[in-house]
């Protein structure tokens, strides 16, 4: 009798061993957001060219940002325009102009997301979760942490 493995076998025993049997936590895109210097424009520009309508407004005073969500199947494209100066969405149009400034995560518990990833040494820009729009619990991970993408964990 062989009793060699089958080699597709111990290349998944040897993925998952690798992985760290980590469960997936990304249960869907909550939003692509988009920096853009004045929001009025930005809403006028999706709603022509491709019918969208704002789905929710609100301006988070914590961030200095003005943001529109318009509905994607379960998921928003985030217009997000500064309120001040010192905003960091004011810093980013600064220096790289308007354009993609982050993709949020819808995940299922914030915290357990969070002290995974600081775990396992990644930079985040939030220690702990806090509020974010719509009555939502976010935090922030470092571009530099995962592949060059700014990254916010949201909870619903
Ligand atoms: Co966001």
């Amino acid at each position: 009798m062989l009793t060699a493995k089958n080699p597709n076998e111990s290349d998944r025993e040897a993925d998952a061993a690798s992985a760290g049997e980590v469960q997936p936590m990304l249960i869907e895109i909550d939003h692509i957001a988009i920096a853009v210097h004045d929001l009025g424009d930005a809403i006028d520009s999706y709603r022509d060219a491709f019918g969208a309508v704002v789905d929710h407004r609100e301006v988070v005073d914590s961030d200095g940002v003005e943001e529109a969500l318009l509905k994607v199947a379960e998921s928003y494209v985030q217009l997000l325009a500064p309120t001040r100066d010192d905003s960091p969405v004011a810093t980013y149009l600064e220096k790289k102009g308007e354009g993609l400034h982050h993709i949020a995560y819808r995940v299922d518990d914030c915290a357990t997301v969070l002290e995974h990833l600081k775990a396992q040494g990644h930079r985040v820009i939030d220690e702990v979760p806090r509020p974010g729009s719509r009555g939502t619990t976010v935090a922030f991970v470092h571009p530099k942490a995962i592949h060059g993408t700014l990254i916010e964990l949201v909870q619903e």
